[in-house]
């Protein structure tokens, strides 16, 4: 089966054979034809997850209409190449950049980050809005950066505010998880600026003055900005970043 990027598939019928096989896992994947394939089923909650994180099989049949939505705007997403009910079939995209960003030199990490933020401008043009662009959710396959995951509130046609808060939160994993946390938060901030409207930045800075005020007294008592960040300690370095 040729797919509209050029790269030959095996047949659907064989990839769902072969999805069908696996343990009924949430993400699992596997390998047909020496290429390797991902599948990924509505999540299974206890009763209570219910109540907090809504429907999963509501909220998986909105991620699949989104994989299309974005995909018709071109945006860097995984191809659905089956969609039976209740599991969908994707090619590998590649490392997500999570631990690719501990792997490579900095410099690497630095052009690829740049790539993620110039990719999630290109969406931010076009109206789309990831919703939670983690470094886990972005991979690197050496050539391209693919955005997974758009089940943590993407939406086709969002404003700047939605836009920015996108970049905060890519920002905010940089700070996370890098190692050389302010060159690659710089970065990919760069990255952004040179390809996304400077008016979203914009509001991303007038977010960080906002909770200026309330983070920075804090600032003595924060871990400096190296190795794993907690999640609050990473809000107030980029906080100071981006003010
Ligand atoms: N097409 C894919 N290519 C490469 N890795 C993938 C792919 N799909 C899923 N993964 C891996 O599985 C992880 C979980 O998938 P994801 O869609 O984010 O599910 P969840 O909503 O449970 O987080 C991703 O962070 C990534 O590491
Ligand atoms: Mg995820």
């Amino acid at each position: 089966m040729d797919h509209p990027s050029g790269t030959a598939y095996p047949e659907p019928a064989r990839l769902l054979d072969a999805a069908r096989a696996l343990p009924p896992a949430r993400v699992s994947s596997f390998v047909l034809d020496g290429q390797v394939f991902w599948v990924k089923r509505p999540e299974t909650l206890p009763p209570r997850m219910r109540f907090q994180k809504g429907d999963s099989a509501a909220s998986f049949g909105r991620e699949l209409a989104l994989l299309r939505g974005f995909s018709q705007r071109g945006a860097p997403v995984p191809p659905v190449l089956v969609d039976d009910t209740g599991l969908v079939v994707m090619p590998d995209m590649g490392e997500p950049l999570a631990g690719l960003v501990l792997r490579v030199e900095p410099a690497q990490a630095a052009t690829v980050l740049a790539q993620a933020a110039h990719g999630l401008a290109t969406m931010h043009r076009t109206g789309l809005v990831h919703g939670r662009p983690s470094l886990r959710d972005l991979c690197w396959n050496g050539a391209q950066v693919t955005f997974l995951d758009l089940e943590a509130g993407a939406r086709i046609d969002a404003g700047e505010w939605r836009q920015a808060r996108d970049l905060v939160l890519l920002l905010h994993s940089v700070m996370r998880i890098a190692p050389d946390k302010t060159p690659l938060v710089q970065a990919t901030l760069d990255g952004y600026r040179q390809h996304g409207a400077a008016s979203v930045i914009g509001k991303a800075r007038r977010f960080a003055r906002v909770l200026a005020p309330v983070l920075v007294p804090f600032a003595r008592f924060a871990p400096p900005p190296k190795g794993k960040l907690g999640e609050v300690a990473a809000l107030l370095h980029l906080v100071l970043f981006l003010r």
